[in-house]
């Protein structure tokens, strides 16, 4: 028998890692916890527990509290009463307590990864290497923000109290990235983690508290969804911040809809990991190993949609199922496994089930070699090659260690099919040429590019998604904006219900020569179109005199007007110089005819000629402002710890419909439609309902600025019933809604169905002179979303 005999059965003996301190933590409390609300540990109220179990061996780890109304009640009064304290300690004093919370992983580290490896199922080399570092680096790097924040966020006020609801797969990353901002920002918490996985919360809660954390700042809430249900419907809530489903981030945008409570949702993904025939292949193949069997395949930016240049297919195949022959799966604590246990056996089912399904459906499947062991959630590495790009396999998050694999002939091809997908959190680029790259980061719908890498993550690199993956971004600057709110949108009043319209009064001109009948038509693609109902509406003055008519628009017209905008595309790729000169254009041709505005403002709404003229001088300011910005509201650069860059790139959101309120009609319809026009967006608008004539003036101003067809359409008609069309419609990308609390509540509810971004006054007034409330980076903010590319550099 030959030495290399030996060496090719060499088994891998057991490197497992000890798990006696954690084994004592849980000892320490008999493995029964309460929730951690105001300081402590206290039994909940019903005196319901949940079991938690270890999906590796499938055995009892310990009994978690059930969380009930009175529970999530007596969390967010212990927030509601630390907040104000929390806010008076001021940025310095927070930045201390992060420090501290950044120095306590750091000691307890091995607890941590011990616990979260038993808990989760995930290997401990995970853990240890990823989950707790980058959680640790989430409180330092937060330290920072609280410490600058009344500097560089002197014009935002911290929320209140935050309900944040986390998912299992990263139980005590996702705490961090949830609860660093949040406390760092001013706001205190009531955090609930997933059922599956909720121990590191409860020895975070318990540490922190040792750690000097003061009572309430943070309070950690168990159960399951339906707890989460009830804190999310709990009226002493400011935010929600979820992260899990697309499903369940469904039913919690219903549920806040019009209650006033902000809301960022991370949600599922189904990322593509594109591979050029010029890739570094054996590079890509390491690449696809972290992308999709990290955390066994339970990450919601896996790049488990494989698309491969079909040049490469097979020597990829190839390369990657030898691969997968040296994969091991085995105890969590073992630290020379590749991949641990999935969480839990409804997990493991259904994976199971759509592997199935992949496979009826004409996949075939290849599944990684290796010996699992038994009675615990192991299910091994697999991939699914020749899947049809409509197979349930390539359009569902399967969650789990499955990679599927299509190929594709062109850039442009790759690019189709990378988006063809309802989600939109990540994706990986390999390509040895720079230039290829670079060029297709940008076309991916996603708001995160890995180029020639994949799952990297830093707490100074914001994180999230575009479309159904959700909205919001967590880590970075972006990351803070959620949450904080503008202060000069503090102490808004709602706005006083509009009086019925005046009677109209008969204006006859007698035998003298009457002025010419004109109805504003609508304003769809360039041109002014009639609308399609063919019905108009009378536009009156206070008094009653008729001044003129405009169309009444309808489902049909907004779907026109949605075309339109879709079909202008182009915009979203013209040069910010381009889009600036655009934006001075129009304020140049309202200047020229601003008497004539400033007439009708007076008109409609019965102010002084005086008074008409300023609103229309302002409005010329403000276009000037947004020329201003549209190129020099740029992204950045951010050097998190690795060698290379990351781009954080503004791009426009896509289309998206605008309501205007009726207060200042030229002002507000400018102060919305220009920011999101500098920022290459298409619009669909709803003027004022009641003074829609300076909207409607305002074509000849489009006609006459260069502004491209499509860019800017406008839908004259009841507002409230426009902005349900507009919210059901899934073409449209966002939603401004500015002028009622009813039409702000139906944007909000009705925009599940793609996960519209909501941006709604809810019925309260804004100064739309105000420059710190109405003007800048105050919208501009929404106008955008970040994608983050990242660039490693170097061999
Ligand atoms: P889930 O979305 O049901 O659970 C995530 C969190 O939400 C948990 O804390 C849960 O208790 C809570 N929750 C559940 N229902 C709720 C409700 N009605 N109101 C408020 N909170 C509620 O995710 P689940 O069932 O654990 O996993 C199902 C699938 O979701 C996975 O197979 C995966 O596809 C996806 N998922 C995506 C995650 C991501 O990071 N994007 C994370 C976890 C799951």
């Amino acid at each position: 028998m030959s030495v290399v005999h030996y060496y090719e059965t060499m088994e891998y003996g057991p490197a497992l890692e000890a798990d006696g301190e954690a084994r004592a933590w849980l000892k320490r409390h008999a493995a029964v916890f309460g929730h951690f609300i105001g300081g402590k540990f206290v039994a909940p109220h019903s005196g319901k527990h949940l079991t938690t179990i270890e999906p590796a061996t499938g055995k009892t780890l310990a009994r978690i509290a059930q969380g009930s109304a009175a529970d999530v009640e007596a969390a967010v009064s212990a927030a509601r009463t630390a907040q104000p304290h929390w806010v008076k300690l001021g940025g310095h004093g927070r930045a201390r307590h992060l420090y501290a919370l950044a120095r306590m992983l750091q000691r307890h580290a091995r607890l941590f990864a011990v616990l979260e490896a038993i808990d989760n199922g995930k290997p401990i080399r995970e853990t240890r290497d990823l989950d707790v570092p980058l959680a640790t680096r989430h409180f330092l790097y937060h330290a920072g923000w609280a410490q600058l924040q009344e500097r560089e966020f002197a014009d935002q006020v911290p929320i209140g109290v935050i309900g944040q609801i986390i998912p299992w797969n990263f139980p005590l990353l996702m705490l961090a990235w949830k609860i660093a901002p949040a406390l760092a920002a001013g706001n205190t918490v009531a955090l609930k983690p997933a059922e599956f996985t909720s121990l590191t919360a409860l020895l975070f809660a318990e540490l922190a508290a040792e750690t000097g954390l003061p009572p309430g700042v943070l309070n950690v809430l168990t159960g399951d969804g339906a707890t989460g249900a009830l804190l999310v419907e709990n009226p002493g809530v400011d935010k929600i911040a979820f992260t899990g489903s697309t499903e369940v981030g469904r039913l919690i945008r219903q549920s806040t809809a019009g209650s006033g409570k902000s809301l960022t949702l991370e949600l599922g993904g189904k990322s593509p990991f594109i591979v050029f025939d010029d890739a570094d292949i054996d590079g890509a193949v390491e690449g696809v190993v972290d992308a999709i069997w990290l955390n066994q395949g339970q990450v919601c930016c896996a790049g488990s949609r494989l698309l491969l240049q079909e040049g490469i297919a097979d020597t990829f195949r190839r390369r990657l199922i030898r691969r997968m022959e040296t994969l091991r799966v085995g105890m969590p604590l073992d630290k020379a496994i590749d991949m641990g246990a999935v969480v839990a056996p409804v997990q493991l089912e259904r994976i199971k089930s759509l592997v199935e399904t992949g496979v009826r459906e004409g996949a075939e499947k290849y599944q990684a070699p290796g010996a699992i062991p038994e009675g615990g959630c192991f299910y091994p590495p697999t991939l699914l090659w020749n899947v049809h790009p409509s197979s349930t396999v390539a359009i569902e998050e399967i969650f789990g260690p499955v990679l599927v694999a299509m190929t594709f002939r062109t850039p442009d091809e790759a690019v189709m099919l990378a988006n063809n997908t309802r989600y939109g959190l990540a994706a990986s680029v390999w390509s040895e040429t720079i230039g290829l790259a670079l060029d297709i980061a940008p076309k991916l719908l996603a708001g995160v590019v890995w180029v020639n890498a994949t799952n990297l993550f830093d707490a100074s690199v914001g994180f999230g998604g575009y479309r159904e993956s959700g909205f919001g971004r967590e880590g970075g600057r972006e990351g803070m904006y959620e949450y904080l709110k503008p202060r000069a949108w503090s102490g808004r009043k709602a706005r006083a219900k509009a009086l019925p319209p005046p009677a109209p009064t008969a204006d006859s001109a007698g035998f003298g020569v009457p002025p010419i009948d004109r109805t504003a038509k609508l304003f769809v693609g360039g041109k002014q179109v009639r609308p399609d109902g063919n019905y108009p509406r009378a536009v009156l003055s206070p008094k009653g005199r008729h001044l003129g008519e405009v169309g009444e628009g309808n489902r049909k017209d907004i779907r026109n007007a949605v075309a339109a905008a879709r079909a202008a595309e182009p915009w979203a790729r013209a040069t910010a110089h381009n889009r600036a000169q655009i934006l001075y254009y129009l304020a140049e041709n309202l200047s020229a005819r601003g008497d004539e505005f400033a007439r009708r403002i007076a008109d409609m709404t019965g102010v002084s000629g005086a008074k008409a003229r300023v609103e229309v001088d302002a409005s010329i300011e403000r276009l000037f402002s947004y020329g201003a910005w549209a190129d020099k509201f740029e992204g950045s650069i951010h050097a998190p710890p690795l060698r290379g860059v990351v781009l954080a790139m503004h791009e426009p959101i896509g289309v998206v419909g605008v309501a205007c309120p009726d207060e200042a009609p030229l002002l507000g319809f400018v102060s919305l439609v220009a920011p999101l026009i500098a920022m290459g967006n298409r619009v669909v608008v709803v003027p004022s309902e009641r003074h829609p004539l300076a909207a409607t003036d305002f074509y000849q101003v489009l006609e006459t600025s260069d502004v491209p067809a499509g860019v800017v359409n406008i839908v004259t008609g009841g507002r409230d019933d426009l902005v349900k069309v507009l919210a059901e419609h899934d073409d449209v990308d966002a939603l401004w809604v500015f002028g009622s609390q009813e039409a702000s509540a139906s944007a909000e509810r009705l925009s599940i169905g793609n996960l519209k971004r909501t941006l709604v006054d809810h019925g309260l007034l804004l100064d739309w002179y105000d420059r710190a409330a109405c003007e800048g980076p105050i919208l501009l903010r929404h106008a955008l979303q970040v994608k983050n590319i990242w660039i490693p550099y170097g061999d």
